[in-house]
């Protein structure tokens, strides 16, 4: 099974260039974070199963595929991750929405945990990740593993844009998880931040700065 899944659709990547450009303001980033998790939603549920229906059409009764009911959870990293929330919730509105708060120490680059909430039922449910960016992919992967320890099964992880160590980081850690991104970038800078990335999300998006 391939683990990294690159969305190239030409709508996402159209979309990706107006989130990367400086220009571009707090109103119109939130809006297209928010549509590109949806166009990623579309490719990230690609394999949930579906099963046989029944349906009386007004022309005859015939038999059709309709979800199979799976659970499903969306997980945003708080903050940029709340971004991506509702333009998911656009597609599958009954997922339940747990939150797990972690921010980058600026020194050391190590993910700190401030906050955590998660629907009751979790270990029964498939679990989405959300965070625009995954840079070191020390939150990711903390991220992760705190889901788990919750006993999920099945974990995929969602970003807009990732860096090479990111990826390399969670194939180590968690070999299990499979990764949708929009892009893989060229690398960090010796701040962390990808190259050539889109800046600080969590600021893009809520205009701290
Ligand atoms: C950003 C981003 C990720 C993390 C990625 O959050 O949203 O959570 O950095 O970096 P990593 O892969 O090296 O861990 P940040 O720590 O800036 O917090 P914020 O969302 O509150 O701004
Ligand atoms: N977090 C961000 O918001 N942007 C980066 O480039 C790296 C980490």
């Amino acid at each position: 099974m391939e683990k990294v899944h690159v969305v190239d659709h030409p709508l996402v990547q159209h979309k990706l260039c107006i989130l990367r450009d400086e220009n571009t303001g707090v109103k119109d980033f939130r809006e297209v974070v928010s549509e590109i998790a949806t166009l990623m939603c579309y490719e990230a549920t690609r394999d949930l199963p579906l099963e046989d229906v029944e349906i009386k059409t007004p022309i005859t009764t015939a038999t059709f595929r309709h979800l199979s009911g799976k659970k499903l959870a969306i997980v945003p990293i708080l903050r940029a991750g709340l971004g991506m929330v509702d333009g998911i919730l656009t597609l599958i509105p009954s997922a339940k929405v747990g939150h797990i708060g972690l921010y980058r120490d600026p020194q050391t680059l190590e993910p700190v945990e401030y906050y955590c909430k998660m629907p009751t039922d979790i270990a029964e449910r498939d679990v989405i990740i959300l965070d625009p960016m995954l840079a070191t992919g020390g939150s990711a992967s903390a991220a992760i593993q705190f889901i788990k320890n919750y006993d999920v099964k099945h974990i995929k992880l969602m970003n807009i844009i990732a860096a090479p160590e990111g990826i390399e980081r969670i194939r180590r850690d968690h070999p299990d998880v499979e990764i949708y991104c929009a892009a893989v970038d060229e690398k960090l800078n010796d701040h962390g931040y990808i190259v050539p990335g889109l800046g600080d999300a969590g600021d893009r998006i809520f205009g701290t700065k």
